[in-house]
C-alpha cells in the first residue's frame, strides 16, 4: 500500500457505516488528593478526597471511541445497560463521541458494568492507581434481554457495512454475547455475505461461526488446548488457528504484540510486522484499537493483509498514551504509516 492507496482508504472512513455488539463498560477515574485527606467520624477511617473525574467507554466503548477517533461515519453501540448512573454517564459519552446509542437496551434489574479506578495524585502531579473498584453483573443474562439484543441485531445489519462482536464478560452467558446471540450472529453473517462480521473475546472465542475472529496467540492456542500455560511458538499459534479458523469458515487474525499480526485467507498466512515502539508504552486497549483500524479498513475495500497493516499502524499510536485507553486520528495515522514506510513494512 503505498501512500495515495492510504489516503483514499481513510477518506473512505467517513461514509464506513459499523455497528458494534457487546459489553460496554464505563471507565470511571476519580483523582483523589491524598493530601486533603479527611477522617470520618462515623468510622475513624480515612475518607479519600475526590478532586476530579474522567469518565470515559470502555471494552466495547473502547472499540466505538477508536471508530470515531478514526472518523467512521457511523457507529451504533448495540448491547445493554443499567438504568443507573453509570448508564447515564456512559451514555453520554457515547453520544460525545458520535456513537448512537438506540440499540442500547436500559434494563433496570441490571447493572451499568463499571471499572472504578481511584488514582492517587502524587506530589510531582503522577497518579498512582489504587485498588479498583468493578460493578458486574453476576449472573445469567435472562432471556427477555437476549431477545431485545437479538431484535437489535436483526435490525441493524442491513444498515452497516460491518459488525463487531466484543465479549469483554468471562462468564458464560453473564454478558451480552451469549450463546443465543452467538448463534444470531452466525446466522446473519450467513444471510449477509456482503457484511464484515468480525469477533472478539476473552474466554469464548472459539464459540464463534461464520465470522473473522482475531485471538491472540495465546488465546488461540487456549481455545484449542484448554489450560494450556506458557508462551506459545508461532508454528503452534498457526496450527491452533487454523484449527478455529476451519471452524469458523472465515478469514482470521492472531495478534503478537510487538510483533504485529498473523494473518490467514483460509489458506496461506502472512505477516503484518509493526514498528518497534518508542518511549514508555501502555498496552491497555491494544487489541481494541487494532480491531477498529482492522475492521474500519476492511469494510473501505481493503485488503486483509492491509487491513492488519493499518490495525497495526492504529496500536502503534494508541499504545503511546498512557493511563489512558488511546485513540488515533486520520493525521496520525498518515504520520505512522510513514515511519513504517520507512522500515519496508507497508
Ligand atoms: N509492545 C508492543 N509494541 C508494538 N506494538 C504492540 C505492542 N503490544 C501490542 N502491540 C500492537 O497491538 C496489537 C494487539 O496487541 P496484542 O497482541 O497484545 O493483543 P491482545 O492481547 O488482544 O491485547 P488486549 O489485552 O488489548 O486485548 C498488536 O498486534 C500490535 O499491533
Ligand atoms: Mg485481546
Amino acid at each position: 500500500m503505498d501512500e495515495a492507496a492510504l489516503s483514499r482508504l481513510l477518506d473512505a472512513f467517513a461514509g464506513a457505516r459499523i455497528a458494534v455488539v457487546g459489553d460496554f463498560f464505563l471507565d470511571k477515574y476519580l483523582v483523589v488528593d491524598p493530601s486533603i485527606a479527611e477522617v470520618s467520624i462515623e468510622t475513624d477511617l480515612e475518607a479519600h478526597q475526590i478532586v476530579g473525574k474522567r469518565l470515559s467507554p470502555g471494552a466495547a466503548g473502547t472499540v466505538t471511541s477508536n471508530l470515531a477517533a478514526l472518523g467512521v461515519g457511523t457507529i451504533h453501540a448495540v448491547g445493554l445497560i443499567g438504568r443507573d448512573g453509570e448508564g447515564f454517564e456512559l451514555r453520554e459519552g457515547l453520544h460525545a463521541r458520535g456513537v448512537t446509542t438506540g440499540f442500547l437496551t436500559e434494563a433496570p434489574d441490571r447493572f451499568t458494568p463499571t471499572y472504578t479506578k481511584p488514582m492517587a495524585v502524587q506530589a510531582d502531579g503522577s497518579e498512582v492507581e489504587m485498588n479498583r473498584q468493578d460493578i458486574k453483573n453476576r449472573t445469567r443474562t435472562p432471556e427477555a434481554l437476549e431477545d431485545a439484543v437479538i431484535g437489535d441485531l436483526r435490525r441493524v445489519v442491513p444498515e452497516v457495512d460491518a459488525v463487531i462482536a466484543l465479549d469483554q464478560v468471562q462468564e458464560r452467558n453473564f454478558g451480552v454475547v451469549t450463546d443465543r446471540v452467538r448463534a444470531e450472529l452466525a446466522t446473519l453473517a450467513r444471510e449477509h455475505t456482503d457484511t464484515v462480521f468480525f469477533g472478539d473475546a476473552r474466554a469464548h472465542i472459539a464459540d464463534f461461526r461464520n465470522i473473522i475472529i482475531k485471538p491472540n496467540a495465546f488465546e488461540a492456542v487456549s481455545a484449542i488446548r484448554p489450560g494450556y500455560s506458557g508462551e506459545p511458538t508461532l508454528d503452534l499459534a498457526r496450527d491452533c488457528a487454523e484449527e478455529l479458523a476451519r471452524r469458523t469458515a472465515r478469514p482470521l487474525y492472531v495478534t503478537l504484540g510487538p510483533d504485529g499480526i498473523l494473518v490467514f485467507d483460509g489458506k496461506d498466512w502472512s505477516h503484518a510486522r509493526t514498528v518497534p515502539a518508542e518511549g514508555p508504552i501502555d498496552i491497555v486497549g491494544a487489541g481494541d484499537s487494532t480491531t477498529a483500524g482492522i475492521v474500519s479498513s476492511l469494510c473501505s475495500g481493503a485488503s486483509l493483509h492491509d487491513a492488519a497493516l493499518i490495525g497495526n499502524v492504529v496500536a502503534s499510536i494508541t499504545i503511546q498514551r498512557i493511563g489512558t485507553t488511546g485513540t488515533a486520528s486520520p493525521e496520525e495515522v498518515r504520520a505512522r504509516f510513514g515511519r513504517f514506510a520507512a522500515a519496508g513494512m507497508v
